[in-house]
C-alpha cells in the first residue's frame, strides 16, 4: 500500500514537473531575458525557502526543549534575557539585509533585461484587439513596412524591439520561454525587448483578461536564421497569389461580393478592411484565429461556417453561405501562402 502511494507521488511530481518544460514555459528559458527572470526566480525560491526553514527551526527547537524540562519560564535570567535581545537584533539585521540584496538583484537584471534590445535592428509593432494580435514590421522603406497576423517571424540570436499596444482593452504580451510579461494599453506604446538564442517556435498568451475569448489570444513567436527569416519577410511583402483553379477564382470573387471584404485586407485585391487579421498570406500561418484552430482545409471551413462555435463572443460575424460557396471560399484562402 505504501509503495503504491508512494508511486503514485512520484507519477504525480513528474506530471506536474511536465509543465516546467515546452515552448510556454518561463522555466524553460530560451533568451537572455527568461534566462535572468528564470535565474532570478530560482535564487529567490531558493533564498525564501532557506529563510523559512531556519525560521522554522528557531520556532520549533525551543518548544522542544522546553519539554525536556527547561527552565522556569516566569525566573528572570539578565544573561539569557541580553543574549535573546541579541539574537532578535542580528535577525532583524539580516532580514534587511537580505530584502536589501534582493532589492540590488532586481535592480540589476532590469538593467540587463533594458540592454537586450538597445541595438536592436528590427522593431515590430504589436496590437492587441479582441482576441487577435496585429504584427507589423517596421521599416525605414515604406515599401517594406509589413502587417500579418498572430504569428510573428523574428531572426534568432538578434534581439528584437517589441513596441506593444491595443486598439480596445489592456492586453498582456506574454511568450514565457523568451521574457516576461508586458501590458497593451490603449493610446499608449510600451516596448519590450526579445531574443531567442536558438530557431525554434515559442508559444505565447495573453495574460491579462481582456474578455470572454482571452483564453484564446495565443501567439506564436517563431524564430529562425536571419537568411530565412529575410525570406519569410520578401515572400510576406509581396501581393496574394492569385486563385490557382475555377473554385479559387469564384472564391476570390464571392470574398469581395460579400461582408468578409468589410473587415479583411487582402492586398493585390480590393479587400482592404482594417478591423480584422490581414488574410493576404493567410494560408502561410501555423492557426487560425489566434493560436484556437490548426491550420487546415477542414478548420477554415468550420470556422467560416461558424465563428461562434469554435471561439464563442468572436466579433467575426457568420456569412450566411451555402455549401458550394463556402467550398470555393475555402479554395481561395487556402492558395494564399
Ligand atoms: Cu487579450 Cu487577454
Amino acid at each position: 500500500m505504501r509503495s503504491l502511494a508512494s508511486a503514485a507521488f512520484a507519477t504525480a511530481c513528474l506530471l506536474c514537473l511536465q509543465g516546467c518544460a515546452g515552448w510556454q514555459s518561463a522555466l524553460d528559458p530560451k533568451g537572455p531575458a527568461a534566462n535572468e527572470l528564470a535565474w532570478l526566480i530560482w535564487f529567490f525560491t531558493g533564498l525564501c525557502t532557506l529563510v523559512w526553514v531556519l525560521l522554522m527551526v528557531t520556532l520549533i527547537a525551543p518548544l522542544l526543549m522546553r519539554q525536556r524540562g527547561g527552565t522556569e519560564p516566569l525566573a528572570l535570567d539578565i544573561g539569557a534575557e541580553r543574549r535573546k535581545l541579541r539574537m532578535v537584533g542580528a535577525a532583524t539585521g539580516l532580514t534587511a539585509m537580505i530584502l536589501i540584496g534582493l532589492t540590488v538583484l532586481s535592480f540589476f537584471a532590469n538593467r540587463t533585461l533594458a540592454a537586450i534590445g538597445s541595438d536592436a535592428a528590427l522593431t515590430i509593432r504589436v496590437t492587441g484587439h479582441q482576441w487577435w494580435w496585429e504584427v507589423r514590421y517596421e521599416d525605414a522603406t515604406p515599401s517594406r513596412i509589413l502587417t500579418t497576423a498572430n504569428e510573428i517571424h523574428i531572426p534568432a540570436g538578434e534581439p528584437v524591439r517589441l513596441l506593444l499596444t491595443s486598439t480596445d482593452v489592456i492586453h498582456s504580451f506574454w511568450v514565457p520561454s523568451l521574457a516576461g510579461k508586458l501590458d497593451l494599453i490603449p493610446g499608449h506604446l510600451n516596448v519590450l525587448d526579445i531574443k531567442a538564442d536558438r530557431p525554434g517556435v515559442y508559444r505565447g498568451q495573453c495574460a491579462e483578461f481582456c474578455g470572454a475569448q482571452h483564453a484564446n489570444m495565443g501567439t506564436f513567436i517563431i524564430a529562425e536564421q536571419r537568411t530565412k527569416f529575410d525570406a519569410w519577410w520578401n515572400d510576406q511583402l509581396k501581393a496574394a497569389a492569385a486563385p490557382a483553379s475555377e473554385e479559387a477564382k469564384a472564391g476570390a470573387e464571392l470574398f469581395i461580393k460579400r461582408p468578409c471584404v468589410m473587415c479583411h485586407t487582402i492586398r493585390g485585391t480590393p479587400a482592404g478592411g482594417r478591423v480584422a487579421p490581414d488574410l493576404t498570406h493567410i494560408a502561410s500561418r501555423q492557426t487560425l484565429a489566434a493560436g484556437t484552430l490548426t491550420m487546415s482545409r477542414g478548420n477554415l471551413a468550420a470556422w467560416i461556417a461558424d465563428p461562434q462555435g469554435a471561439k464563442p463572443g468572436v466579433h467575426m460575424p457568420m456569412v450566411e453561405l451555402d455549401g458550394d460557396q463556402l467550398n470555393q471560399i475555402v479554395a481561395y484562402l487556402e492558395g494564399l501562402k
